[in-house]
């Protein structure tokens, strides 16, 4: 009989039990250990190094034979997801694996509107007595006319006590003519806007009577142990039958723990949070609510819904008010989701009269044309290169990452994220990497390094010539649907009036350097925006808003989409957007 083997996992000293035939990551995934899996453990990403410390390593596979230098092999190197351990063991986890404390920013331009919630709010006064939900309703039509209906289940089980318990003066919440909530009198209401991402969540915690956003909160995704990205999600939830439901539940179970932490940092009782906006990527959208995501693993890339939903707070393991509702605000397409519609609504794309491209950067970037008051949208595979994936030295966007990379007068001057020495390289560096290597002379036009070196940068950080090619498949990808929706409506890039870039990622890049490699298009920096998180500013607003909400869901439904997938224009695009611009070396090396 095989017996169990221990393994201890370093810096954190976490010890975990390996069964018969676990990888490494199995191992760390069931000890609550974090290690970087962007494939989602698939073995064709390079983002689960770790090192088997006292001789305890297996035999390295081929890929890892090929992927790492023999000394490397011999003193204990391996990926975690291709290793299963024949001993007990003990490994040591690179900061660079690590996938903890990566920078959050939920930040965005905050859009006022003038509050006009999907809740009413009716003060109650009753005379005292027995009430049944006949009685109670009766009351509150003979006070204010209003048109309730019934109310909700919840409500109703614990009806006699909730009116005994406020002495017979009560706030009466309804929804739609349902009642969802009996509150103390002079209780306030409030909503959460969800901006759900493949990598972070971000949780805003919102006065619905003033439209003030108490407090927000980001986190990372507890999905990302089952893979960095989409696909790589998808995929295990085909390999594992579990992954679909554990993924589920982990969502649902932070996003609860954050409300009720936000609450009760702010002295706020969970009970008088009333609505519930969640806008994410349809795969996110799906996972939230226990959808099977099969059909989005293959095209056409078809979901299980599109349009807008009305659920139950309970159904999805959310403790606030009894009755209350959680709205998925609608998804476009296949991998154009709500988190696109909330960014369209955050940008108030339905107001917008000019000719507009606004992407949000991801590993599927979706970007959307606005012109002559139409929005059509393309979704790109953009790939984990962007945000460090996939890349020999790559890392998320946590501390010791480099962020920024200039080369001045031939010296490398870099910019790491808390100002540490350089652990890695995340997305933004990435691009700055291409650019300035580039413009340097280092990199061919067609991406070749020059020397028959690995670009170096700093405290062991480099660039290999495959980390070079799974940037320019990225940027190709992006500028390709960018031509794409250009060509669709007869334009050129030069009648753009505006190009905005929202996302978190977006935020940090250098847009000279992104014009620098054809990611992005060479029109006038002025026309270009960064605006961070639109899509948090949208789902505040389809929060606040029922007019707003509204306008979500024609947004949603009246965008064209182009599948981009397999068709002739986007791989010619693609293929001439491979290589770097021509530039003028000497003028830019000035
Ligand atoms: S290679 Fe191990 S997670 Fe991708």
């Amino acid at each position: 009989m095989t017996r169990m083997l221990y393994i201890t996992f370093e810096p954190d000293n976490i010890k975990g039990q390996c069964y018969p035939n676990d990888t490494l990551l199995d191992v760390a995934r069931r000890s609550g250990v974090s290690i970087a899996s962007s494939c989602g453990g698939r073995g064709i990403c390079k983002s689960c190094i770790v090192y088997f410390k006292d001789g305890g390593a297996p035999p390295a596979i081929k890929e890892d034979i090929d992927f790492f230098s023999q000394k490397k092999i011999t003193k204990g190197w391996r990926r975690a997801c291709c290793s299963r351990p024949i001993k007990d063991a003990v490994i040591h986890i690179p900061q660079r694996t690590r996938v903890a404390n990566a920078r959050i920013s939920i930040d965005g331009a905050d859009i006022w509107t003038c509050p006009d919630p999907v809740v009413k709010t009716y003060p109650i006064l009753l005379d005292g007595g027995e009430i049944n939900s006949d009685s109670l309703l009766a009351a509150v039509k003979s006070s204010y006319n209003g048109d309730l209906k019934h109310i909700s289940s919840e409500i109703l089980r614990a009806l006699p006590d909730l009116i005994k318990d406020n002495w017979y003066k009560f706030l009466l919440v309804s929804r739609f003519g349902e009642v969802i909530s009996i509150l103390p009198s002079t209780s306030k209401i409030y909503g959460v806007a969800i901006d759900l991402g493949t990598t972070n969540i971000g949780v805003y915690l919102v006065d619905l009577r003033s439209g003030a956003t108490i407090s927000a909160e980001g986190v990372e995704n507890p999905q990302i142990p089952y893979g960095g990205d989409l696909i790589a999600r998808i995929t295990e939830t085909k390999r594992n039958a579990d992954a679909l439901q554990e993924m589920t539940q982990l969502t649902q179970r932070k996003i609860n723990d954050i409300i009720i932490g936000l609450c009760e940092k702010h002295a706020i009782d969970p009970l008088s949070i009333v609505d519930i906006v969640v806008a994410g990527n349809t795969a996110m959208h799906h996972i939230f609510l226990g959808l099977s995501v099969e059909g989005l693993g293959l095209s056409p890339f078809e979901p299980c819904m599109e349009g807008p939903l009305d659920i139950k707070a309970s159904n999805v393991g959310l403790t606030i008010a009894m009755g209350a509702y959680v709205h998925m605000l609608p998804n476009i397409a296949g991998f154009v989701g709500g988190d696109h519609t909330a960014m369209l609504l955050g940008l108030r794309a339905d107001k917008e009269e000019r000719t507009v491209i606004s992407l949000d950067i991801g590993t599927n970037t979706e970007i959307s044309l606005i012109h002559r008051g139409e929005i059509t949208s393309v979704s790109c595979p953009s790939g984990p290169a962007l945000e460090g994936g996939n890349i020999e030295c790559g890392m998320r966007a946590a501390k010791g990452a480099i962020e920024k990379l200039e080369i001045t007068m031939g010296e490398v001057i870099i910019k790491t994220i808390g100002e540490g020495p350089p652990v890695g390289i995340c997305g933004s560096g990435v691009i700055d990497v291409l650019a300035q290597f580039y413009l340097s002379g280092e990199l061919t036009q067609k991406g070749q390094i020059r020397s028959d070196r690995n670009l170096v940068i700093e405290g062991g950080v480099y660039f290999t010539q495959h980390d070079v090619r799974a940037v320019q498949l990225a940027k190709g990808a992006i500028r390709a649907g960018i031509e794409v929706l250009l060509m669709a409506a007869g334009l050129q890039a030069d009648s753009l009036d505006k190009l905005i870039i929202a996302g978190a990622f977006g935020a940090y890049i250098n847009v000279e350097n992104a014009i620098a490699i054809g990611m992005l298009p060479d029109i006038p920096l002025h026309k270009i925006e960064q605006v961070g998180n639109a899509a948090g500013a949208g789902v505040k607003l389809a929060l606040l808003s029922y007019t707003l909400r509204k306008q979500a869901h024609n947004l949603a439904r009246d965008s064209q989409y182009i599948e981009l997938a397999g068709t002739k224009d986007f791989m010619k695009s693609f293929m001439n957007n491979i290589n770097f611009p021509q530039v003028n070396l000497e003028e830019k090396q000035l």
